[in-house]
């Protein structure tokens, strides 16, 4: 079992929870996720890590409700536990890897959009540790709506706000923040990495191809067993088919094809899409994403 060491509303249906596991603590790293259960014969929930503490043994994770699923485990209070937390799962965002040397030459532009602040943060914060400034742009619907964003500050070279109906920061979606600074402003970035909705990373891949800016887009599908076993994360990567849990979950968002993973997040809403991809896949969905009753 694993104890919830802290439970916190973070917005409108957006909670933050601080869970004691210490293994899991102790190796994960930026971009990878972990999978909880309730109970044992609970949905698997796929989370993005938000932060890590290796010395207290604590993971963090963001979710926002969305189903049953997730609706019932914000109702889960500091000394409550997870039948299961299960990772750390998908691989660390390729800079972990690199030279910290190497990438104090590059210029990172984070975007995050909505509930994606959560995954954007720890990598903001392993480049601030490894000595590398990185700029951080935060999208939300409304004000109200932002989120970590005193922590984002503390770890960003400069953080940028954006909100759709102005009222907070710049006045739009984050596409036309981009395009101010570096078309406007004429700020040069080497890399960009957005992590947010499908439909946030589909446009801001399509303006960074534009603005010849190599661009990392976060994936998360619907997943089932985070192993690769059973196909339900499929995505298409230029021309190859991947599995977004074992060969993600951060892809070049240049290659990915977003029409298509976003048609697959639809079909899985309606039973009869749900049938037709048991049809030709097998049966990959158990309800997990809180999106929908599952295969069943
Ligand atoms: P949202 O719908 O409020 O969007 C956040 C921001 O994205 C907006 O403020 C806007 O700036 C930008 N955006 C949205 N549509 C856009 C468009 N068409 N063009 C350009 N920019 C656009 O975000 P939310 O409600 O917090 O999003 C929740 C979604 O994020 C869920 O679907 C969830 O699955 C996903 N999510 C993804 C990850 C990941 O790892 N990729 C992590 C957490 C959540
Ligand atoms: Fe990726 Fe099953 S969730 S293969």
């Amino acid at each position: 079992m694993y104890q919830i060491e802290k439970a916190v509303k973070l917005a409108d249906k957006i909670y933050l929870m601080v869970v004691k596991a210490p293994r899991v603590a102790a190796s994960c790293e930026p971009g990878e996720f972990v999978i909880v259960r309730m109970g044992e014969e609970g949905e698997r929930i796929p989370f993005t890590i938000c932060d890590y503490d290796r010395e207290a043994g604590t993971v963090t994770v963001v979710f926002q409700t969305v189903g049953a699923s997730t609706e019932k485990m914000s109702a889960l209070k500091a000394g409550d536990c997870f039948h299961d937390f299960v990772g750390p799962l998908g691989n660390p965002s390729e800079f972990v890897k690199e030279d910290p040397g190497a990438l104090r030459g590059r210029r990172y532009l984070f975007v995050a959009g909505g509930v994606g602040t959560a995954p954007v943060y720890p990598q903001v914060k392993w480049l601030k540790e490894h000595g590398v400034q990185a700029d951080v742009i935060i999208g939300a619907k409304t004000k109200d709506l932002l989120i970590l964003t005193e922590e984002m500050k503390e770890a960003a070279g400069t953080l940028y706000i954006a909100t759709d109906d102005g009222s907070a920061g710049y006045h739009g979606m984050v596409t036309g923040l981009i395009e101010d600074l570096v078309v406007r402003q004429g700020k040069h970035y080497d890399v960009c990495v957005a992590i947010g909705p499908m439909i946030m990373m589909k446009f801001v891949c399509l303006l960074t191809k534009k603005l010849a800016l190599p661009t990392i887009v976060s994936l998360n599908p619907i997943m089932v067993d985070g192993t690769g076993m059973c196909g339900a994360c499929r995505v298409t990567v230029g021309d190859q088919v991947k599995f977004a849990c074992v060969d993600g979950p951060e892809f070049d968002g240049h290659l990915v094809h977003f029409d298509e993973a976003m048609k697959r997040q639809q079909i899985y809403k309606t039973q009869e899409g749900r049938a037709m991809l048991r049809l030709k896949e097998g049966a990959t969905h158990h309800g997990g994403c809180g999106h929908c009753g599952g295969d069943e």
